[in-house]
């Protein structure tokens, strides 16, 4: 490269092309710590001293990507995300709570404020950019979406908001749901729909009653028919859009079990599409090591178990080999249980 060319080349953090990550903590050493983990990515760094300055600088040009100090004075980091959320510019760019090991509470809160993940004291670098490289993914992958889809998608992430305990299970499962179709050999545009679809694969239970939806306990008979529609629903929801066959598949078969036993058409092993076999894979495990307000959430070695347990009955065998082998140990795919 010539000294011409370089001179040329706006830096990295005034080229408007590059992703934006907004660095947000109060000790200045922390943001400069974090800035110099990203300095190798293709990425802009924005830095923010305090929550004000970030709601600010998020509004003058909105980010990919928010790294999020939870603890700061005045505007806290929850406040930051709950606004961040709120806001039709920001709502769908993806929040990571930084947050100290032992304050396990915080992870609830920054649950409840829909945070999209979080990560501890000490930051480790590897794990950072792990997480920052899927979370931009998925941010492109959103910012690809027709406006028919971002509807589609705004709905979607309404529906698990009712629920402040499943909020932002939908970004981590369609990340996971990517690593895991690209393993098995999924590529190109397919891997979008995949990973779209998983973000809106229980859109159907907009039309499932909030009684029967945010009932803490078990639900009768007749209401286990009712929940049962959603994939239904779901399915009918989206196929009017362009991509609607590839997330059909995965909206209406993402419970049906590799033993013909699940719902709504009884499939069996292969009749279920691929797609639908990943999704419910990544979307049981982060249930299972979510916390509920019923129940703290499991380890990872718990759920893993109840992975293979499940194997060849519930889910592809295939498929939870690769998932328990090779995304659930990957730094970034999954929150540590
Ligand atoms: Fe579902």
């Amino acid at each position: 490269m010539t000294r011409q060319t370089a001179a040329r080349r706006p830096r990295p953090e005034h080229d408007p092309s590059l992703p934006g990550i907004l660095v947000v903590d109060d000790v200045e050493a922390n943001r400069h710590l974090l800035e110099s983990y990203l300095l190798h990515l293709q990425v802009r760094v924005i830095q923010a001293a305090d929550g004000r300055a970030a709601l600010d600088a998020a509004e003058a040009e909105p980010p990919d990507l928010v790294l999020l100090d939870a603890q700061m004075p005045k505007l806290d980091g929850f406040e930051v995300c709950r606004r961040l959320k709120e806001t039709p510019a920001t709502r769908l760019t993806p929040v990571v709570m930084v947050t100290s090991l032992s304050a396990v509470g915080d992870r609830v809160r920054a649950l409840q404020a829909g945070a999209d993940d979080f990560l501890s004291k000490p930051i480790d670098r590897v794990e950072l950019v792990a997480r920052v490289q899927s979370l931009l993914r998925l941010k492109a992958t959103y910012d690809r979406l027709e406006d028919a889809q971002q509807v589609i998608l705004s709905l979607g992430l309404t529906v698990e908001a009712k629920d402040p305990y499943t909020e932002a299970h939908a970004t981590r499962v369609a990340t996971t749901a990517r690593a895991l179709a690209e393993l098995v050999g999924v590529q190109g545009a397919r891997l979008d729909d995949i990973s779209f679809g998983a973000a809106i694969h229980d859109i159907g239970k907009v039309g499932i009653p909030d009684s029967i939806l945010l009932k803490a306990g078990p639900l009768t008979q007749d209401e286990v028919a009712v929940m049962r529609r959603h994939p239904g629903i779901g399915a009918d929801i989206v196929r009017p859009l362009r991509a609607a066959p590839g997330l059909t598949d995965i909206i209406r078969h993402h419970h049906e079990n590799v033993d013909g036993s699940g719902y709504p058409d009884g499939l069996w092993g292969p009749e279920i599409p691929l797609a639908a076999r990943i999704v419910a894979i990544c979307d049981a495990f982060d249930a299972l090591v979510s916390d509920r307000a019923y129940r703290p959430g499991r380890s990872r070695e718990e759920a893993l178990l109840t992975l293979r347990a499940g194997s060849g009955s519930q889910w592809d065998p295939h498929l939870v080999e690769t998932f328990v082998g090779e995304v659930a140990g990957k730094p970034g795919q999954l929150r540590a249980g």
